[in-house]
């Protein structure tokens, strides 16, 4: 099969959607797939990239990038052909017929359902969430009113916008802080926790409001919870078999104030990842059903990481990840090779489901 891997893109998460991107050219089977690399830049072009793990490997001191080498890589002209095209300086030829797109895109106009509907219009098959559970799960306000809504619990929170708070302060003000200390403010459209600041002290509100704003014109405030921070991967099944969901990783903060970026990608200290999280039987079971529901309440389709926190009062969900971060150290892959699956053999799923 021909497997056009996308990735890059327009979000703040531009780095990590490469550096996964670096773990899977490294990984797939090259037995079965042949690998078009399309790196989309931060301006939005779609340039043929290297096939070259390397170039994307995710080093701390230099997060890996993809910049315009003058190619353009073109969609099929219509649902008639399948063929992706690329010009050059030698002029236009043809990359072949592709059986599978692997959109490998985090955050906003990736994640978030753009180019889904891209390669929806294209006819193209492709890996992953369709178009509206990725755009419900991009946005932390409406996923959490979906899963609210489906009767799943979630931490408290308000939403603000720019607008809404300069007309109104002391009203948002109050709202907020009836949430009690200490909250983690974070726009409602954005990854890996970049615009995300833990409020302790309300003196620190306005900043990490400002901070959040520069990434989203729309913020939420959430109430932190109190318990063990806990995810698992989900799996949609092949040919129709049941979708599965892994052990459980956690993430132990221990001399940090949570898991920031540069705790998840800058190998910044004060994080431990552990990997199957110490649960009983009980516990894992009910992760697994709460794990479900927050997949099938956003009409999940292919994966997703399910966050949760373990409170006293049971878990109640973080998040979920429609494409979840997939460089070797990440959570998802982790938590999959403690379930069984190798790095490799994840992605051949992963193709395989969305190519069905
Ligand atoms: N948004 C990052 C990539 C994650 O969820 O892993
Ligand atoms: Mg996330």
């Amino acid at each position: 099969r021909r497997v056009a891997v996308l990735f890059g893109g327009r979000s703040s998460e531009h780095s990590i959607s490469c550096a996964t991107a670096g773990g899977v050219l490294r990984a797939i089977d090259r037995d079965r797939y042949d690998v078009i690399p399309v790196g989309i830049t931060r301006e939005g072009a779609f340039v043929l990239e290297a096939d070259d793990p390397e170039r994307f490997a995710l080093d701390p001191a230099h997060l890996p990038e993809v910049v315009d080498n003058g190619t353009r890589v073109h969609w099929p002209e219509s649902t008639a052909s399948r063929e992706l095209t690329v010009t050059d300086a030698s002029g236009t030829r043809s990359l072949g017929d592709v059986d599978v797109v692997f959109p490998i895109l985090h955050g906003r106009f990736g994640e978030d359902g753009t180019v889904q509907s891209l390669i929806e219009l294209a006819g193209l098959p492709y890996v992953g969430n369709g178009v509206l559970a990725s755009a419900i799960a991009m946005d932390k306000h409406v996923a959490k009113t979906v899963l609210e809504g489906a009767g799943i619990p979630v931490a408290p929170w308000v939403t603000v916008t720019r607008r809404a708070l300069d007309a109104n302060r002391d009203l948002w003000e109050r709202r907020i802080r009836a949430l009690g200390l200490p909250v983690f403010v974070k726009p409602a459209r954005a990854g890996s926790s970049v615009g995300v600041t833990k409020v302790s002290d309300w003196s620190g509100l306005d900043d990490a409001l400002e901070v959040a704003f520069a990434e989203d014109r729309s913020v939420l405030v959430e109430g932190a919870m109190e318990g063990r921070e806990i995810e698992c991967g989900v799996l949609e099944g092949r040919g129709g078999a049941a979708t599965r969901v892994s052990v459980a990783g956690e993430i132990v903060v221990t001399g940090r104030e949570f898991y920031d970026f540069e705790a998840k990608y800058l190998d910044a200290p004060g994080i431990d990842l552990v990997c199957p999280a110490d649960l009983g039987d009980g516990e894992l079971d009910e992760l697994h059903r709460v794990a479900l529901r927050a997949f099938e309440a956003i009409g999940g389709e292919g994966l997703a990481r399910v966050d949760v926190f373990l409170t006293g009062e049971g878990y109640v969900v973080n998040e979920v990840n429609t494409m979840p971060g997939f460089t070797p150290i990440s959570m998802f892959p982790t938590c999959w090779q403690h379930t069984g699956l190798t790095y490799g053999e994840l992605i051949t799923e992963l193709v395989e489901t969305g190519a069905e």
